[in-house]
């Protein structure tokens, strides 16, 4: 097991389409999803696709947590490795919210995404799960999909301005002043920030 580098935006293996795993029981598939694992706990995130640790291939691990979908941090699920995900939009209803991702630190920005998918994948001992999800589960995990086929979330933004710095959340915070619920993990970047008051007051006052 091992802590892997991460590649940011803009390195070409961000931006291939993965291949399938042939074998998802073979040992260095489990080797590499030890340390996606590994990585997610060294630096506290939610989910990464193997392309983001410079293996090209249809690997995801990933875990819900509370913060994601809660208003505290009180438990999370045990991680889920998948191979070769395969995801399907059910019904025509979206779901909108402020994304972050390991390969662009610093950033956030305002995706709109199917609410509900059909989600097929194998495990790491062979069987074929099958489930539907939604929520922020369904978020998550069309993010991460979404890196094996090349795709960063920015590319499915419909409007760029919604893209800003961690350190500068004036949309978030706009979105927080209106009421829109708004993930635990994503608003403390707002309760972080000095300059929130000021927006948040003219927001109120226009
Ligand atoms: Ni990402």
């Amino acid at each position: 097991m091992a802590i892997r580098r991460i590649a940011r935006m803009g390195n070409p293996v961000l931006n291939q389409v993965a291949t399938r795993v042939d074998d998802p029981t073979a040992p260095d598939v489990a080797r590499l999803a030890g340390d996606m694992k590994d990585t997610l706990v060294d630096i506290g995130g939610s989910g990464i696709a193997a392309p983001q640790v410079y293996e090209s291939v249809r690997l995801v691990v990933y875990r819900l947590t509370s913060r994601l979908a809660e208003d505290q941090e009180i438990a999370a699920d045990p991680w889920t490795v998948m191979v070769n995900p395969e995801l399907t939009p059910l019904g025509a209803d979206t779901l909108t919210g402020w994304e972050r991702c390991l390969s662009i630190p610093g950033l956030h920005g305002k995706v709109s995404r199917p609410a509900r998918l059909r989600l097929v994948y194998t495990t790491l001992t062979g069987e074929t799960v099958e489930r539907e999800v939604d929520g922020a589960h369904a978020t998550l995990l069309q993010h991460e999909c979404d890196h094996l086929d090349g795709i960063l979330y920015p590319m499915r933004m419909d409007d760029i301005s919604k893209l800003e710095f961690d350190a500068e959340p004036g949309h978030l915070a706009a979105d927080m002043a209106a009421g829109v619920k708004i993930w635990p993990v994503l608003r403390k970047l707002v309760e972080d920030w000095p300059g929130r008051e000021q927006w948040m007051d003219r927001r109120a006052q226009e």
